[in-house]
């Protein structure tokens, strides 16, 4: 493991870029600003291939139209109207009246975290820290939050753990948005892996990219449980995939009895079948995004990715549920801290 000087922020506070290596080959670059995955490079029988679009400088991640590669919080996904009602106190989150995206203006992306290495017989580990305030972000409570980044010494594999401790009830919803594109040259679209997802419900969503009730996915285009090419889904005609312009929409995982621990959510193949990307987590839902509007805004660089360039596979528990039915959804409470985790294993094939 080593880390090196990435950039400054307008305030003069340095930001480093830390990168995890293992014995095969694979090596992970994490910023700890927004803790965002700038690169992962993973060793394949056709050479080494980087999986995720990134930024080579900081100036272009302040901006981050699409915020690649990024920790998301506390909400990931939209909260509608900005508001959120706990205890019968309602919280209003931003200016924004119609929804708010991704923890808004002052999300997780966008942090300064404290950051270290810590060394373990089976891996390589960065822990990043810091204190998420409701002064600032509006969310009830000041949340210390930790995120492990472990990448394991012998395996491919990438997890992430996410903690979350609140001295009040609050609301947290964290996924990473990294965007994986497992083709040779990193350019092929998605359209021309193949995806299958461990769901058989999927939520429709609203024109304001609102969740609605989970529906089977039987008969549409959302219907991913045996492996399926990705564009045949985006050129379909189907009316949700016109309103968000591609893929964007939660997915209910199927879980046995045992719905705490990590369950296989999503599985990626490359358009040259030597890459397998597996996605596990502990979450029950997870928001598939086909990259749907990459090629939109600007950084300062003038670095461009194309429609359709990368997917994401934003683990987190349905945006909105905090609104559409609180009883079902997951507070973080006082002596029960947030905790989720994420499994990314890839396979040379
Ligand atoms: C999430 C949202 C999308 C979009 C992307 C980032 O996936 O659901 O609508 O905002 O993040 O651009």
């Amino acid at each position: 493991m080593s880390y090196s000087y990435f950039g400054r922020l307008e305030d003069g506070r340095e930001v480093d870029a830390y990168r995890l290596v293992n014995d095969l080959g694979m090596e992970v670059t994490i910023l700890n600003y927004g803790g965002i995955i700038q690169s992962m490079i993973v060793p394949t029988s056709t050479g080494r291939r980087q999986v995720v679009l990134g930024y080579a400088s900081l100036d272009d991640y302040e901006v981050n139209p699409s915020y690649l590669g990024a920790t998301i919080g506390r909400s990931a996904g939209r909260i509608a109207k900005g508001q959120l009602t706990i205890d019968e106190k309602c919280y209003r989150l931003h200016e924004d009246n119609k929804v708010l995206l991704h923890g808004g203006q002052y999300g997780f992306h966008q942090q300064l975290m404290d950051a270290h290495f810590v060394d373990i017989p089976f891996g390589q580990q960065l822990r990043l820290y810091f204190v998420a305030k409701e002064q600032i972000d509006g969310f009830p409570g000041d949340v210390e939050i930790e995120i492990v980044y472990q990448l394991l010494r012998r395996e491919n594999t990438l997890k992430v753990t996410y903690w979350g401790f609140s001295h009040e009830k609050t609301y947290l919803n964290m996924t990473n948005h990294s965007y994986f594109n497992l083709s040779q040259d990193g350019k092929t679209s998605v359209g021309a892996h193949s995806l299958s997802i461990n769901a058989d419900r999927y939520a429709p969503i609203d024109n304001l990219s609102i969740p609605k009730p989970w529906v089977s996915v039987e008969d549409t285009p959302m219907d991913f449980r045996k492996p399926k090419r990705v564009d045949i889904t985006l050129e379909s005609l189907d009316e949700q995939i016109e309103t968000a312009n591609g893929v964007d929409h939660p997915f209910a995982l199927d879980r046995c009895e045992n719905v705490h621990g990590l369950v296989l959510g999503a599985t990626l193949l490359s358009p040259d079948e030597r890459l397998r990307l597996e996605v596990y987590t502990t979450q029950e839902h997870i928001v598939v995004y086909s990259g749907n509007f990459l090629d939109v805004g600007e950084v300062p660089s003038g670095q461009q990715f194309k429609k359709n360039q990368g997917i994401c596979f934003e683990t987190q528990e349905k945006p909105n549920l905090v609104n559409e039915n609180p009883n079902r959804c997951f507070w973080t409470v006082p002596g029960a801290p947030y905790h989720e985790e994420i499994k990314y294993v890839f396979h040379s094939l």
